[in-house]
């Protein structure tokens, strides 16, 4: 498929049938992420694949935007294992975690699994639910799995700014 059509048709899918994700296709959304280019290639990101009944209970501690997904994947990163830019110290995390997500999200989106990128969760919440390390930091939940029939993109999905507003050329 051509990348900006996928970039197009792609929208937040908040609507799930209750059917699991293979496995086959969960590794494949993974493997995604583990391509991903992070800084340095140092790959700080840390990735749980969540579809347990008690897995999923927990999604739904830590976030009101579970949409009763039948899989979820947790994104963060290890911060003892960024890279920092000398210049100002800022660190790679939050970047790289995030470009893992996208391309967790995109090839989720190309074979027919939709999903939601969900920052509105609680990030202790998820530290204590899913014993996470001390160094380790969430970045997004994206929740998943096939579209409900009846799912359709929100209104917003469609509000675009002008690209004046947002490119210039110099
Ligand atoms: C960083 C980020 C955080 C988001 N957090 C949430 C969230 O917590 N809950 C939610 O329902 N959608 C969330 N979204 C989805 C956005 O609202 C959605 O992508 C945006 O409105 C555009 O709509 P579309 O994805 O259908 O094109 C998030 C998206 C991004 C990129």
């Amino acid at each position: 498929m051509d990348f900006l059509q996928l970039a197009a048709d792609r929208f937040s899918v908040r609507s799930f049938k209750p059917d699991p994700v293979p496995e086959e296709i969960r590794e494949k959304i993974i493997k995604a992420g583990l391509l991903a280019p992070t800084a340095k290639n140092n790959q700080p990101q840390k990735i749980i694949a969540v579809s347990s009944a008690g897995g999923l209970e927990k999604i739904k501690k830590c976030t009101a935007s579970h949409y009763n997904a039948p899989l979820a994947f947790i994104i963060g990163y290890d911060k003892t294992l960024c890279w920092q830019r000398s210049f100002d110290g800022k660190t790679s995390g939050d970047i790289d975690a995030s470009i893992v997500t996208t391309h967790m999200m995109l090839q989720a989106a190309s074979i027919g699994i939709g999903s939601t990128w969900v920052m509105f969760f609680d990030p202790e919440a998820v530290k204590s639910e899913f014993e996470f390390d001390g160094n380790t930091e969430p970045v997004a939940i994206l929740v998943m799995g096939y579209p409900a029939d009846d799912c359709k993109p929100s209104p917003r999905h469609f509000e675009y700014k002008d690209p004046g507003e947002i490119v210039s050329y110099k």
